[in-house]
């Protein structure tokens, strides 16, 4: 699968630097720095999880949630910040909005997507729930908001409402993405959910923007084929280099130019194993005709 061996290739590679030789439609100062790990740590805010991949343990707890302000909903310290300041915002903005849910265990979620699948079958829960081990929920970085007196929770409809617009408008300068937008089901694999927004904090979500992807997993692919590119570039330098080295000095104590790509290649050090075991590619629940975008 496509997502699959790109996160593995983002591993191997080892640390990634994203520079300012990206994308004509990235700014570069919007473009962070970022490393392997942060691709399949269930501690970044970059971690990618879907229908296609599980959290490792399947129960993971992040080591720090804090309630957000006047509700007993929990999250990460950063996301409960983000989303304080995001209905402040909203509510300063004249629309104002609650907090739905937030941060739900291995197990409440495992309750949830049993009650969906109980009324609506498994083929729909799918769609509109994660199963436990597998939703942003549990990573403590998503939350699920609506509008004070709409009518309309968690229901597409919020979509359409003023503050519907407002967060979709808005959220990216909290730090916050839509992660569920419309029409993208066969990307992201759920149904259109304007109220979940997922915290990936305001670089990266700026950066997203920037990059015009629409979706999270296209927006890892675009870290992905930056990273390959700045790597394929690192490596002309380095030849580059080892040709200056050869000419400059004595021929035995210069390296191949083999040698010096391979030793760039490594500088960073190789990625240690608790680093990769909290993200794992699962065997897909459902045959999928679709996937990850083949651009
Ligand atoms: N409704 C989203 C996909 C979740 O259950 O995490
Ligand atoms: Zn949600």
């Amino acid at each position: 699968m496509r997502l699959a061996s790109a996160v593995t290739s983002a591993v191997l590679a080892g640390v990634v630097v994203l520079s300012g030789s990206l994308a004509a439609h990235a700014a570069p100062e919007s473009l962070p720095v970022v490393e392997a790990k942060e691709f399949t740590d269930a501690a970044s805010f970059l971690a990618l999880i879907n229908p296609d991949t599980q959290l490792s343990p399947a129960d993971y707890t992040p080591k720090k949630l804090v309630n957000v302000a006047g509700t007993t909903y929990k999250l990460r310290p950063e996301a409960a910040e983000a989303v304080e300041a995001l209905i402040a915002g909203a509510r300063k903005a004249g629309h104002p909005i609650k907090l739905l849910s937030a941060y739900r265990s291995y197990g409440r979620q495992a309750v949830l997507f049993n009650q969906y699948q109980a009324q609506y079958g498994t083929a729909y829960a799918e769609r509109i729930s994660a199963r436990p081990g597998t939703s942003e929920h549990q990573l403590g970085l998503a939350a699920d908001v609506g509008s004070i007196g709409g009518g309309t929770d968690l229901k597409e409809e919020f979509g359409q409402t003023n503050a519907g617009i407002w967060v979709a408008e808005h959220a990216v300068d909290y730090g916050l993405i839509i992660r569920y937008p419309q029409g993208m089901e066969e990307i992201t694999g759920y149904k259109y959910e304007p109220w979940h927004v997922r915290y990936v904090g305001k670089e990266h979500a700026a950066a997203m923007k920037d990059s015009k992807a629409d979706t999270f997993e296209e927006y890892h692919d675009f870290l992905h084929e930056e990273k390959q590119k700045a790597s394929e570039k690192a490596d002309e330098k380095t030849v580059e280099n080892a040709a200056t080295v050869e000419e400059e000095t004595a021929p035995s104590a210069s390296k191949t130019k083999e040698e010096q790509t391979s030793e760039t290649k490594n500088e960073s050090g190789p990625v240690k194993d608790d680093d990769l075991l909290v993200l794992r590619f699962l065997p897909p629940y459902r045959d999928w005709g679709f996937g990850f975008t083949e651009k």
